[in-house]
């Protein structure tokens, strides 16, 4: 729709320009640095950022409704440069200009209502919002298209020129970052680090395929955050991994998609989702906290964020009920089917702890929790979602046994109506499943398939059929007649077929 078409008083407000404040804080000294520079951590004390708007309090002028109509005005412009994570434009980049934004597909992905048959299972109503639907198939790209956005505002003021930019991945940054790296190229090229036989192939093809150039490192995803942080502390690159604040603000989108896809309606609402490095919760405490302060939203939804107990240093700090006894301890991970979040030190573990503190303080009561999950509960749950029309990963798995673990501990009532976060598309994962069918996972998962889980093509084939098609030989006449015939009656007997 043209802009011209809408209501007088949203046509104002539909198209936003640059405007706000923003800045790096730091999350530990509280000192702030302005944004021309690529900063990644605090200058003077090595701590994390978060950028924030000085100018917040403008955007209050507009009231809560008002903002409402705005963006469901927004959702029906035909604007690229607002048809992603900027039609939030006002609470993600202020500052850019739309010709800077990079929107390669991403954002607005489905909430799926989850069948009767699975709710029943589960105990509970519940939806997935596939994230997996996003152009390189995880929710990265949100955060990734906000990072390079912001680059390309770089480019285009002058301000920085040939960039490098690089990240340490468990595989789906890493696919996210060539991908939208790719989309700059020559200004931006893309170096990625991956963990040697920690990321699955399909994973591995997509930096490759995008041009990137792919470094394998021994170790696990924590060694190669190591060397990407010492590499953007002593070279000219942009990192690109979440520990860079764009990254948090683009996937806040996710918290907003979903207050937008529920008229804003978060009361007895509970948002699941798998927590690695961390900068995914934190986002999402972050964004519901935004729409909270501008009155978008009039209740905070419970969080749950789910770890695999074989990588499960958050789960691990909040066991301690005391706030003032909570002591962050790194573990030594284990393999998990949940691979790319199978992190030990999680980079954004400082803003979790300040925004759950913030998040809880605003909500009036505990309204963020850490649940923990076993292999064979993500491996079975995420087969069983896809047995009813999902396309979840294992990580969208272990989001759903942690909502059935979150409902028996008591940490979400059964009234409530949970989203769920697939963030990424099945496919990528598919060797889990397919080690699963073929029992074959190493004996440190602790996976028994159930049987009613397990598939497995079968190859019909009959032994009384001669001449069988094969790539440039086809049959005719005859031949194939008694080749369809053969295979069909074989089909039929095997899947107890009635004749009509
Ligand atoms: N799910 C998927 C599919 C992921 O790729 C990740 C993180 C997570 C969940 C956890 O999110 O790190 O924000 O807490 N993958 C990163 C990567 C680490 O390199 O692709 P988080």
């Amino acid at each position: 729709m043209r802009v011209d078409q809408f209501p007088k008083d949203i046509q104002p407000y539909l198209i936003p320009g640059p405007g706000g404040d923003l800045i790096y804080r730091c999350l530990n000294c509280q000192k702030e640095f302005g944004i021309r520079h690529l900063l990644y951590t605090c200058p003077d004390c090595g701590h994390v950022l978060l950028l924030y708007d000085t100018d917040f309090e403008r955007l209050k002028k507009i009231s809560g409704l008002m903002w409402r109509r705005i963006f469901d005005y927004r959702r029906m412009l035909n604007i690229p440069a607002l048809n992603g994570i900027y039609r939030y434009h006002e609470l993600i980049g202020p500052v850019l200009p739309l010709g800077a934004a990079v929107w390669l597909g991403e954002g607005h992905t489905p909430v799926v209502e989850a069948n009767a048959r699975l709710q029943k299972k589960a105990g509970i109503r519940f939806y997935f919002k596939n994230d997996g639907q996003n152009p390189s198939a995880s929710f990265k790209d949100r955060g990734m298209a906000s990072a390079l956005s912001y680059i390309r505002y770089l480019l285009q003021q002058g301000y920085v020129s040939d960039v490098l930019a690089v990240c340490a991945s468990t595989g789906d940054t890493s696919a996210a970052a060539a991908l939208y790296a790719s989309f700059l190229h020559p200004d931006v090229k893309s170096a990625v680090l991956l963990p040697h036989k920690r990321v699955t192939p399909q994973q591995l093809s997509q930096p490759l395929g995008s041009g990137a150039m792919v470094f394998e490192v021994p170790g696990v995803f924590d060694d190669c955050m190591k060397i990407v942080e010492h590499l953007s502390e002593h070279y000219n690159v942009a990192l690109l991994n979440s520990k860079n604040a764009w990254r948090i603000l683009g996937q806040e989108s996710y918290s907003y998609e979903i207050a937008q896809g529920f008229e804003y309606d978060m009361a007895g609402k509970a948002v699941v989702a798998p927590v690695g490095n961390a900068g995914n919760i934190t986002a999402i405490m972050s964004g519901f906290l935004k729409f909270h302060d501008l009155g978008i939203i009039e209740d905070l939804p419970r969080i749950v964020g789910v770890q695999s107990e074989h990588a499960n240093p958050v789960y691990k700090y909040y066991l301690e009920p005391d706030p003032e006894k909570r002591c962050f301890e790194p573990v030594q991970v284990k393999p998990s089917v949940a691979q790319a979040a199978m992190i030990g030190n999680p980079v954004s573990m400082p803003r979790v702890i300040r925004l759950v503190e913030e998040y809880n303080r605003r909500a009036g009561r505990q309204k963020v929790f850490v649940e923990e999950v076993t292999e064979q509960q993500i491996m079975d749950w995420q087969l069983r979602a896809n047995r009813n029309g999902h396309v979840v990963c294992t990580h969208g798995g272990e989001c759903l046994a942690g909502l059935v673990a979150a409902k028996k501990s008591g940490k979400i009532a059964p009234d409530e109506t949970a989203i769920l976060d697939s963030t990424a598309h099945a496919l990528k994962f598919a060797d889990f499943q397919q080690m699963y069918f073929d029992d074959n996972f190493p004996a440190e998962y602790g996976i028994i398939p159930r049987d009613e889980l397990v598939n497995a093509p079968e190859l019909v084939c009959p032994d009384d059929l001669d001449k069988v098609p094969r790539p440039g030989l086809p049959l005719s006449g005859g031949d194939l007649s008694r080749f369809v015939q053969r295979i069909a009656e074989d089909i039929a007997m095997r899947l107890d077929l009635k004749k009509v």
